[in-house]
C-alpha cells in the first residue's frame, strides 16, 4: 500500500509577481551574450526567467501552508491573511531580484533564493518524517533532484541546477541532448578548474594564469576560446591563400569616389560568395567561365551595393576569377 505524501501548499498555487517575470522574460530576447540561445538555435526555447520563477514558486512553501494543513476547508482569519501577505511580499522581492538577467550569476541573489528553497524542503521533510521511505525520499540535507524528460533547449534543468538541485535532462532529439550536455552536464565537471590548452600564438601567459582563480565554468570557457583560436589559425594556414586581401585600384575607384582615398591599399575581405561556373554557351565567349549565381546583389539595404559584378560593391566588393569558380569579394 502506498503511503500518502503530505505536501505543503506552494507559493505558485497562491500568487507570483507576474509583471516582473514577464518583463524579465521579454528582455531575454534581446540578450546577445551569455544566453543559451547563443549556444545553439532551439526553436521552442523557453525564457530562463520564467523557468526560474516557476521552479522557485513550486519549491517554496506558501506562508499559509501550515494553517491550511491544520484547518482544511476553513476560512482563515483576517489577521493571518495580513501576515501571510507580508511574508509573500518578502518572497516576491527575492523572486523579483532572482528573475532579472543581470542576476543570472549573482551568487548573493541566488543564495537568498536557494536558502528559501532549502527552508521549505526542510519543512516538507519534517512533515513527512513518519513516511516509511522518509530516509530515502525526505532527507532534509539533500534537495530532491529534477528530471526534465522533454528538456529541449534545456531551460528547466539549467535553472534547476542554478537553484541548487541535481538536474537530469533527456530528450528524443539528439540535438537537444547535445545542447543539454554542453549546458548542464559538461560545465559542472570542470567547475573551478583552470584551462589546460596552450595559449594562442602572440598571447602572453602570466597575466591570465595568475590573476584568475577560474570560478564556475570560466576555465572551461577559456579553453574553448583557446581551441577556437587554434582552429582559426589552422584554417588560415590551410586555406587562407584562397581568401587574399583585395588591392583597391584606380579602375575600381572610378565609379566609386569614396574608394579614392583607399587606392593602393589592401583591404581585408569580410565575406565571400562562392559560385560554380560553366563555360559560356555563347560560342564567341566559350573560353569564358560563367558563374552560376542567381544574383550578385549582396545587400539592398545600402545604396551603392549594386548588382554589378566586376566592380567594387560596398566596401571593396568585386569578382575574381579562380580555376573553377568565381569569388565575389566584399
Ligand atoms: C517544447 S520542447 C521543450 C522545450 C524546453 N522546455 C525548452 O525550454 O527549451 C518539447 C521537447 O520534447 C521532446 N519530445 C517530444 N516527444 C518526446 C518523447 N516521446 N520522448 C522524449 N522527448 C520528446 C521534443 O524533442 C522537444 O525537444
Amino acid at each position: 500500500m502506498t503511503h500518502p505524501v503530505k505536501s505543503p501548499k506552494k507559493l505558485i498555487e497562491v500568487a507570483l509577481p507576474l509583471d516582473a517575470i514577464n518583463v524579465a522574460a521579454a528582455r531575454e530576447k534581446s540578450i546577445r551574450h551569455g544566453h543559451p540561445s547563443t549556444l545553439h538555435l532551439w526553436w521552442a526555447r523557453r525564457p530562463l526567467a520564467a523557468a526560474r520563477a516557476v521552479l522557485f514558486g513550486q519549491l517554496v512553501n506558501d506562508p499559509s501552508w501550515k494553517w491550511e494543513l491544520d484547518h482544511p476547508g476553513e476560512v482563515p482569519p483576517n489577521h493571518l491573511k495580513a501576515s501571510w501577505a507580508a511574508s509573500r511580499k518578502r518572497l516576491f522581492a527575492i523572486l523579483e531580484d532572482l528573475v532579472k538577467w543581470e542576476n543570472t550569476t549573482n551568487e548573493e541573489v541566488l543564495e537568498k533564493a536557494r536558502a528559501e528553497i532549502r527552508k521549505s524542503w526542510r519543512e516538507t521533510c519534517e512533515l513527512n518524517k513518519d513516511h516509511p521511505q522518509a530516509a530515502e525520499l525526505f532527507n532534509p540535507e539533500k534537495l530532491p533532484a529534477l528530471h526534465d524528460p522533454f528538456a529541449g533547449g534545456g531551460t528547466i534543468p539549467l535553472e534547476a541546477q542554478r537553484l541548487g538541485l541535481e538536474a537530469y535532462a533527456s530528450d528524443l532529439n539528439p540535438v537537444a541532448v547535445l545542447i543539454n550536455k554542453a549546458m548542464i552536464e559538461i560545465p559542472p565537471k570542470f567547475a573551478g578548474r583552470a584551462p589546460v590548452g596552450p595559449l594562442p600564438k602572440g598571447e602572453r601567459s602570466g597575466s591570465l594564469q595568475l590573476q584568475h582563480d577560474w570560478p564556475g565554468a570560466t576555465g572551461l570557457a577559456e579553453d574553448v576560446r583557446r581551441y577556437g583560436a587554434w582552429m582559426r589559425d589552422e584554417a588560415f594556414q590551410r586555406i587562407g591563400h584562397l581568401y587574399p586581401p583585395v588591392e583597391v585600384t584606380a579602375a575600381m575607384a572610378k565609379d566609386r569616389p569614396d574608394l579614392k582615398p583607399l587606392i593602393g591599399q589592401k583591404l581585408t575581405v569580410i565575406a565571400w560568395l562562392w559560385a560554380r561556373t560553366v563555360k559560356s554557351p555563347n560560342p564567341a565567349f566559350r573560353h569564358v567561365d560563367v558563374p552560376l549565381a542567381s544574383t550578385f546583389i549582396l545587400s539592398r539595404a545600402y545604396p551603392g551595393c549594386a548588382a554589378r559584378p566586376w566592380a567594387l560593391l560596398c566596401n571593396a566588393v568585386g569578382v575574381r576569377r579562380s580555376s573553377d569558380s568565381w569569388r565575389i569579394q566584399t
